[in-house]
């Protein structure tokens, strides 16, 4: 496909992906703060329907009264809502750009020849394959050890150590910006199959149970109200590490650092720790859990750890005044190791770098990708040198000159 074309394919589908992952995330972190914000009512009347918690918000003009009942209530009197679409758009949107980018292009950005040479059909095949095993490991431990004494805290401690596995193992296999995306990908693949493997199925079975007019046994259909909860909150941990993850495709300075699948597994954790202090701070207003900043505290200081532990060293003043570069030597380096992507056939980003007046005018971004973040060549496809790279560094500081 024309580039161009490609270009907006990936522009558009961004595009929907955040708007459908706001939407599911906005109304899953409403609903988690719902939950935690029920009070038992008092009423005679509300008890006996069958309400177990209530709450009363004010937003947009009016009041707002929602109650939950627990397992199912005895009628359902207005259309019922449900919520899964925002689930099932966010993953398809974002499978249809991970496909437009990562696996169209794979040759380009999933592979990196350094750490794995394979073709993009063997590559794409082992990505794709490790969003499937990531759902069956994480679903398998969630049955066998769920519903446990202390199943919660013996599930959380596996899926810490399952996402630091895969964040080690992705970035063993992937390019460091293919890796980081592909681990949000496997966990958000996951929080969608809760919704569309347990969840709706789940809640589709009380509704039939409910209207078909027969009696049944509430205590029968509870496990699926149980289950759908442990999942949706599975989903809330996973929310912030995930965007965390899709985030950090801008961000080089951190998948091209040599251990980062370390630096991905802290900020992650980080992420999933303050989700606690915010899900715990909920319910400790009204007395039901302990203090949340703790969860808050550790996390912040994680990423502060990580902001300090890869604050670059200042860079050392040589003595010896450096060596000025012609274009010429530049242009070389060029000729070699950029022009079979930036050319006037193939231009990747539409950075063309075949004439010394284009060269000029992306220098600033050349010197940027080139010496400072190392992005370019695309995964060093060309075996691009550190006294290349460095050569070129001179020559934009030196005023980037054409002679
Ligand atoms: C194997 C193909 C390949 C090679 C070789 C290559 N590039 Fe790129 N380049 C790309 C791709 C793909 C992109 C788009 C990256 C993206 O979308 O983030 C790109 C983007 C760029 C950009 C724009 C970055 C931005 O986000 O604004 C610049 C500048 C650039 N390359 C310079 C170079 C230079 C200089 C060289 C040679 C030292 C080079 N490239 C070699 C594939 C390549």
């Amino acid at each position: 496909m024309e580039p161009y074309f490609l270009e907006w394919a990936n522009l558009l589908l961004r595009w929907v992906h955040v708007i459908t992952a706001i939407a599911w995330i906005g109304s899953s972190f409403y609903f988690v703060f719902l939950d935690n914000n029920l009070q038992k009512p008092n009423s005679p009347d509300l008890l006996e329907k069958g309400v177990g918690g209530a709450m009363w918000a004010v937003h947009g003009g009016g009041f707002y009264n929602p109650q939950k009942y627990m397992v199912a209530p005895k009628k359902i009197h207005t259309k019922l809502h449900w919520f899964y679409w925002e689930s099932y758009s966010t993953w398809l949107s974002g499978f249809a750009l991970f496909t437009v980018m990562y696996l169209y292009n794979a040759g380009t950005f999933l592979i990196d020849k350094s750490l794995m040479d394979w073709t993009p059909v063997m590559a794409g095949s082992a990505a794709v394959g490790l969003l499937v095993a990531f759902w069956f490991v994480y679903d398998i431990i969630c049955r066998v050890f769920g519903f446990r004494q202390n199943g919660e805290l013996i599930v959380a401690g596996l899926m810490i150590v399952v996402v630091a596995f895969s964040s080690w193992l992705a970035n063993e296999l992937f390019a460091g910006r293919a890796a980081f995306l592909l681990v949000g990908a496997m966990i958000a693949t996951a929080m969608s199959a809760n919704v569309f493997v347990w969840i709706i199925p789940g809640q589709r079975k009380v509704v039939a149970a409910m209207t078909s007019g027969e009696t049944y046994d509430a205590n029968a259909l509870a496990i699926h109200g149980k289950r759908g909860k442990q999942r949706s909150v599975h989903n809330t941990y996973f929310t912030l590490p995930v965007i965390f993850a899709m985030l950090s495709n801008h961000y080089s300075f951190l998948y091209t650092h040599e251990h980062r699948w370390v630096l991905l597994f802290v900020m992650m954790l980080a992420g999933a720790l303050i989700r606690q202090f915010f899900v715990q701070r909920h319910a400790f207003h009204l007395g039901r859990a302990s203090n949340p900043w703790p969860f808050a505290a550790v996390g912040v200081v994680m990423i502060l750890a990580v902001i300090v532990a890869l604050k670059p060293a200042a860079p050392v003043a040589s003595a010896a005044p450096a060596t000025p570069v012609s274009f010429a030597q530049v242009q070389v380096l060029v000729d070699k190791h950029c022009l079979s992507c930036h050319n006037a056939q193939v231009q990747m980003k539409n950075v063309r770098l075949d004439s010394p007046e284009q060269l000029k005018q992306h220098a600033q971004n050349v010197y940027q990708q080139v010496a400072v973040t190392k992005q370019m060549p695309m995964g060093n496809a060309t075996g691009m040198t550190e006294e290349e790279r460095a050569l070129i560094g001179r020559w934009f500081v030196a005023g980037a000159k054409l002679d």
